[in-house]
């Protein structure tokens, strides 16, 4: 069902940030989507409001209970003006399985990829349009219900908010540290690994804390049973290319499906570059560098193509591709990032 959705206007407009400030996740634009869960009648109410704080229950189950989910995605002005997003509705669907996985009401896809498409519409003048930049969306469920029995909540919230962003990790490009965690675990099969709950991310702040103390950017998770298995990196997917093959850990229920690793795939293909989706141990990947043939990035929304320069694991350090950007790396980068603001064709019919 197709819903009005209500615009209230803000008096006063924010100050824009600079484009070189940007950062990611640090600003925020002048309105947001907003629209409300009740078990009685459903999703209603849809408005794009001032973007403001919100008032909650102390009781609302999400400080107790957690039931939140979310997504990431990107709006980009291409040169002629024209926004563009990068593959939306796989985000659309991802949110319903994520809603599904912890209990949360499912959404209409399309309406809400419309609400986004309004907000983004009212917002346009948010797009930033350096280089390397766009507007990330951020929409969001939680319960609110003030209840404290253990259960699904009966009410919950959506938000879309927006924020013009840059870089996630310091510079784009430039090789990122990564310390392959043994203590912790990120996800179990039979969990919420491969979903986007905000749990997850709250489980991984303690060795996300520790590898930064140690001087490294962010963790790469191994399984949680054998403690040998490459899974993810929690901001990103990751792929290693082998002896002129790519390979990326098979999605097996703990992996967190990514929109980018997708497009990477895909990508690939289309090039008749072999790729891979594998269980691929760590040892495989030291094994393979002492070989000399190991080139590693990630994928992700915020993150767009990361290259690794360093992995350490068990107390060894490798130097890959000697801390610079692989060819293979940057040729993806290009490739998607000039899909997504229209600098290059979109065989794959990507962009709306
Ligand atoms: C994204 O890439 O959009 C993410 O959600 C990763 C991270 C910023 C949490």
């Amino acid at each position: 069902m197709q819903q009005e959705i209500t615009f209230f206007q803000r008096d006063v407009l924010k100050e824009k940030p600079d484009t070189a400030s940007l950062g990611f996740g640090k600003y925020y634009s002048d309105y947001m989507f907003v629209m409300d869960y009740h078990v009685e009648n459903g999703w209603h109410d849809p408005r794009i409001i001032p973007y403001a704080p919100l008032t909650l229950d102390p009781a609302a189950m999400v400080f107790h209970y957690g039931q939140a989910i979310f997504e990431g995605l990107k709006a980009y002005k291409s040169a002629d003006g024209t926004i563009q997003l990068f593959r939306p509705e796989k985000n659309m669907k991802r949110l319903n399985d994520s809603c599904d996985r912890l209990c949360i009401p499912q959404i209409d896809e399309s309406f809400l990829l419309s609400a986004i498409k309004q907000l983004i519409f009212t917002e346009k003048d948010w797009i930033p349009d350096g280089e390397g930049t766009s507007l990330y969306i951020r929409p969001f469920i939680f319960s609110t219900e003030p209840y404290l029995g253990v259960r699904p909540a009966n009410q919950y919230k959506l938000l879309v908010i927006l924020s013009p962003s840059g870089a996630y990790y310091g510079d784009q490009l430039s090789p990122v540290k990564i310390y392959v965690e043994e203590q912790y675990v990120r996800a179990v099969i039979g969990g919420v690994g491969h979903v986007k709950t905000s749990g997850n991310y709250a489980a991984s702040m303690k060795a996300q804390e520790k590898a930064e103390a140690n001087g490294f950017a962010q963790i790469l998770w191994l399984d949680a049973k054998e403690n040998k298995y490459v899974e993810e990196v929690g901001s990103m997917n990751i792929f290693f290319k082998i002896n002129g093959e790519v390979v990326t850990p098979k999605l097996n229920g703990s992996i967190l499906p990514g929109v980018t690793r997708d497009s990477v795939i895909e990508l690939l293909k289309y090039w008749n570059i072999p790729v891979h989706e594998a269980k691929i141990s760590i040892e495989e990947i030291f094994a393979a560098h002492e070989r000399g043939e190991l080139e590693v990035f990630g994928a992700g929304t915020a993150a767009v193509i990361s290259p690794v320069g360093e992995l350490n694991w068990n107390e060894r350090s490798i130097t890959i591709n000697d801390n610079k950007i692989g060819q293979l790396s940057q040729r993806i980068y290009e490739e998607i990032t000039g899909i997504q603001i229209g600098k290059k064709a979109d065989p794959f019919n990507w962009t709306v």
